[in-house]
């Protein structure tokens, strides 16, 4: 099990976080980034890292862009950025308890506060089953109440430090494509999309009403080229299949081992190979490819 190495961490739990691959992604990130970009945030585990590691003096990166499809998520992120004490109180109405759950499970968030917003997002991640975030075809959450013995729904230490760490933080709700324009050979791109189904039972994509396809995965390939083409380095994770080895074989492929509780079905959760993807090494050493693809090989 990975322990987090400082006062910063994920505030909420993930489908896909990526705390036990944490060792094996943070051998390949630069120790110097201008800027760094997660298009497929969640819960944001390399990003909090990174701040335990600058924090120790060990990288620097001067700013961030956090993004996701998610728009509660962000909502909660920009709740935890400006304004944490509001936050915290408004955390204090919640409790654990399956009546309360899902009546605010059922509650329409039009025109709610980002503090109100995120505080009910919070309640609902720490009780629902599993701590998934799942959604129907209306974009309604519906993922029942999960048995736990006394789920921490408040934790004011760690919602400070992800305050802090998220100050210099730039949050956007959008598609990954967005988040990435304008960005050069000192930044860094760390994509993390929902995964290409392992099996038929271990398929989870519905993060969002729109789910993640084979559409969309041909368009983040076609980014990962972008990137590739203009020296902008970047890693990806994404689960060890044939499928996934042939989609990205023009890149650089590393694997890692990771425990991932993607399966519904506890029975079937196990120790799942993951892929690490990097840009393709260059043909020809030019100064601007050289430099970019030097942090691989440190
Ligand atoms: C595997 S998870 C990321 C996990 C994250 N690295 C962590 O440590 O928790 C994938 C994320 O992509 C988001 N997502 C799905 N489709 C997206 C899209 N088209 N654009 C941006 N984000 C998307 C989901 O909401 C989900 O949070």
């Amino acid at each position: 099990m990975y322990k987090q190495t400082g006062k910063y961490g994920p505030i909420v739990k993930w489908v896909g976080g990526k705390r036990q691959l944490l060792p094996s992604l943070l051998a390949h990130v630069p120790k110097r980034i201008a800027t760094y970009v997660e298009p497929f945030a969640g819960g944001a585990a390399l990003f909090f890292e990174l701040c335990n590691r600058q924090e120790r003096n060990e990288g620097t990166f001067e700013r961030a862009i956090l993004c996701d499809q998610n728009d509660d998520l962000l909502a909660c992120y920009r709740a935890v950025q400006r304004d944490p004490s509001s936050l915290i109180d408004a955390l204090a109405i919640y409790h654990y308890d399956s009546d309360l759950f899902y009546e605010v499970r059922a509650q329409k968030t039009q025109g709610w506060s980002d503090v109100a917003r995120g505080a009910r997002f919070i309640f609902l991640n720490r009780t629902c089953f599993n701590g998934l975030w799942r959604v129907n075809s209306k974009g309604e959450f519906n993922v029942p109440f999960g048995r736990y013995k006394n789920p921490r729904i408040v934790d004011e230490k760690r919602l400070r430090a992800a305050s802090e760490a998220l100050a210099r933080v730039e949050l956007r709700t959008g598609d990954f494509d967005d988040a990435v324009k304008g960005l050069t050979k000192n930044d860094f791109v760390y994509l993390d999309p929902p995964y290409v189904p392992v099996s038929t039972t271990s398929n989870f994509t519905a993060y969002a009403k729109e789910g993640f396809g084979p559409k969309d995965q041909r368009r983040l390939l076609a980014l990962m080229h972008r990137l590739s083409k203009g020296c902008v380095p970047f890693m990806l994770s994404n689960a060890d299949t044939e499928e996934t080895r042939g989609l990205y074989r023009e890149f650089t492929i590393r694997g890692a081992s990771a425990s991932r509780l993607v399966n519904a079905d506890g029975t079937k959760r196990g120790l799942v190979r993951e892929l690490i993807v990097l840009p393709r090494a260059p043909r020809k050493k030019t100064a601007a490819t050289q430099q970019a693809f030097d942090w691989e090989h440190e």
